[in-house]
């Protein structure tokens, strides 16, 4: 029976340098991973048309672009993100209320005239490279953790689907947020997915980041810099087998 990738929680960030490596990644993963991130590097240095040879291979793709500008602005962006085929794509949650409903609506009709599923629509709530000082000096004076549970309750009520969440936040979003919100966790290390922490402050193992109620993982330096790629993701995702939560976003 082939594998059904849409119950796969492992999303791979290719964060390489050129297209071409980015492909030849994907096809050494394709059997393994639940899907694969493109973020503003690659994309800016390939395009849309990497998306679409990557979607055209049968591959879910999250582009993770981080829209954040006026809502006219955001919702055209988000159109034409519909239109490389992605299956998931994101927006700053601090661009407010209007953005993000502005950005919801632009997904779901551009992808109704085009007939295709709509992509699921997730907002970053504060990067987790910011503390409680540095999210001071922006003029944001309320406790990190209130701030991305503020955040990604404004997300739901707008439209979105979910949120991407440090490994820290993720159990804290889910008890807000419910069941059926959708959870994207990076910063995932140790166990299975190697110790090294590279530039990551907040980590937490695959297993445990699940447990702790994430609906996907992002991995990447783990498997894209292991000598062995495949057999790197296949640590995680056995690691993680049987603990996809069932929760609706993950079949999507
Ligand atoms: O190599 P590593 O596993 O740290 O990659 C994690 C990926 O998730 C990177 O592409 C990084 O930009 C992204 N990411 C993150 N933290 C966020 C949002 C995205 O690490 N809050």
């Amino acid at each position: 029976m082939p594998t059904d990738h849409s119950r796969n929680p492992l999303l791979v960030a290719l964060d390489v340098e050129s297209g071409d490596r980015a492909i030849e990644l994907a096809k050494e993963l394709r059997e393994v991973a639940g899907g694969f991130k493109i973020g503003s590097r690659l994309f800016t240095l390939e395009g849309p048309a990497l998306v679409r040879r990557l979607v055209d291979s049968g591959a879910r793709v999250f582009l993770d672009l981080k829209f954040h500008d006026i809502p006219n602005t955001v919702a055209k962006a988000v159109e034409a993100a519909v239109r490389t085929g992605a299956w998931m794509i994101n927006v700053h949650a601090s661009g407010g209320a209007a953005m993000m409903q502005a950005a919801a609506r632009a997904g779901s009709d551009a992808s109704a005239l085009d007939g295709r599923p709509t992509p699921l629509l997730i907002g970053v709530t504060v990067l987790t490279s910011m503390d409680d000082a540095t999210l001071r000096d922006t003029g944001i004076g309320r406790p990190l953790l209130e701030q991305v549970l503020a955040l990604a309750r404004m997300a739901q009520t707008a439209g979105l689907q979910g949120v991407v969440a440090s490994p820290r936040e993720t159990a804290a979003i889910r008890e807000a947020c419910g069941p059926a919100f959708t959870i994207v966790t990076p910063g995932i290390r140790g166990a299975s997915a190697g110790l090294e922490a590279n530039d990551q402050a907040r980590t937490m193992g695959p297993a445990e980041a699940m447990r702790a109620g994430a609906s996907f993982i992002v991995v990447g330096r783990p498997i894209i810099a292991a000598p062995q790629p495949a057999a790197a993701a296949r640590a995680i995702v056995e690691e993680i087998g049987g603990r996809t939560s069932g929760s609706a976003a993950i079949s999507r």
